[in-house]
């Protein structure tokens, strides 16, 4: 292909539009009030507790985890699942929250691999120990890894984890250390779904991830010659995709289950699709939160005529809404028109914005559900000019010295966050929800 027959490095997906700035004032969002985060005598609190007494006692940066939520998101997509009627396990995304005490609630739900069980998602060496180390036996962690080194293999292949291979050249390397091993092959479908157009793993342009299809057959052939059994599909569309886009996603699962029916012509007995995580949170009024029952029946109608056992490796979907970042506001400045929120907080340990294009709401913790009266740009106190939560954002008059919850802070966040300008990583607390 020349590079002027090239596609475009960053193919739109049709992400769904985001909302453009109403005029205002507008009323407070309230799609984010649920057990555990609501507002009490006109403070928000979480599972009872002031969020304004936290921050005040604690510093900021604080993420305030609430316990009982990556739970209920669990239980809420099994039962979907067990709806549809179709085989599946569900394992955790690692990577999008390694604390032990929520490991210690997603372990308690179930022994791994039963219905009300969750399993574990890793993508390094270092997340397979860490899962071993938090109590999941090697059969309830799958392994899904790109450029994988040998160092690596010699951890992964000490264990007998499930292993999904993302490229010829893992399987060859596999194939040769541990020849007759069960294997299972990570297919890029060439279509993808995300919140941002980035966070589609795959599409018209070849991404990293995976065995393309028109690779597929020199996998097999590896697969083959070194006495590989090829037991599972795995696949993953993107993350952060929302209720509007499950047709995108259907369209990967679809040509995903072209590349199933080529294993099976070519002879390998498939016990397993793994769909991947990438679930998304609503994270504004307007956004379409994912129908659990419309996500299981198509992945049901796609793979109950295989008769395989469908694995779910969602991250974001259970942590995302379980824990809130509190800061305070320590500037209010109009600077060239625009009237800059400055926070004590910066994307060293909130990227969701700078990093993945991610919305997240920001409430006021005294009176969140004041009026929306002016437009804002709500910025962090690290030295880059892409330091910023929301752009257009509209708030309540805020004073300097007030506290805020920035929501949707659960995943990743505080997994990635990091000493940028010898700023702090920030403290966490773990609330229990109090019995009503
Ligand atoms: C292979 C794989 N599985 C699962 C996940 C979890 O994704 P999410 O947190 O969007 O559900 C990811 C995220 O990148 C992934 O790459």
């Amino acid at each position: 292909m020349s590079a002027s027959e090239r596609p475009p490095a960053h193919p739109r997906t049709s992400s769904p539009p985001r909302p453009s700035p109403p005029d205002l004032p507008v009323p407070a969002p309230a799609w984010w009030q649920r057990p555990g985060l609501e507002v009490r005598g006109d403070r928000l609190a979480l599972n009872g507790h002031d969020l304004g007494a936290l921050l005040r006692g604690h510093g900021a940066p604080l993420f305030v985890y609430d316990l009982a939520r990556p739970a209920e998101n669990v239980r809420a997509l099994q039962a979907a699942l067990r709806r549809a009627g179709l085989p599946y396990v569900t394992r955790f995304a690692l990577k999008s929250c390694p604390d032990p005490r929520i490991l210690a609630v997603l372990r308690g739900l179930g022994e791994p691999g039963t219905p009300d069980g969750v399993g574990i998602d890793a993508c390094s060496p270092g997340e397979v120990l860490h899962a071993l180390a938090n109590g999941w036996p090697a059969e309830a962690i799958s392994h899904t890894g790109t450029n994988v080194s040998e160092r690596d293999l010699d951890v992964l292949l000490a264990h007998p984890i499930r292993l999904n291979l993302d490229g010829v050249s893992q399987v060859e390397r596999v194939g040769r250390r541990a020849p007759g091993r069960a294997i299972g092959l990570r297919v890029n479908p060439g279509a993808g779904a995300g919140y941002t157009a980035d966070l589609a793993y795959a599409g018209e342009r070849p991404t990293k991830f995976g065995v393309t299809p028109d690779r597929l057959d020199d996998a097999i052939a590896a697969a083959r010659r070194h006495g590989l059994a090829v037991d599972t599909l795995h696949f993953h569309a993107g993350s952060g995709w929302l209720g509007d886009q499950l047709g995108e996603f259907e369209a990967a699962l679809a040509r995903a289950t072209a590349a199933l029916e080529r294993l099976l012509d070519a002879g390998f007995v498939i016990r397993e699709v793994n769909v991947g995580g990438g679930l998304g949170r609503v994270a504004r009024d307007g956004e379409v939160p994912v129908d659990l029952d419309a996500y299981a029946a198509t992945v049901a109608r796609h793979l109950a005529p295989y008769g395989v056992t469908a694995a779910f490796e969602p991250g974001d979907f259970v942590m995302k809404d379980s824990a809130v970042l509190l800061a305070e506001v320590v500037t209010v400045e109009r600077r060239g028109g625009v009237t800059f929120v400055g926070l004590d907080v910066g994307w060293n340990v909130n990227c969701a914005y700078f990093v993945y294009g991610y919305a997240q709401e920001v409430l006021p913790l005294r009176a969140p559900m004041r009026d929306r009266t002016q437009l804002v740009t709500v910025a962090g106190h690290i030295n880059e000019a892409g330091d910023v939560f929301a752009e257009d954002y509209p708030m309540p008059d805020v004073a300097e010295g007030e506290g805020v919850a920035i929501l949707n802070a659960g995943g990743y966040l505080q997994a990635m966050s990091m000493t940028h300008c010898l700023r702090p990583t920030g403290a966490a607390v773990y609330l229990e929800r109090p019995a009503r």
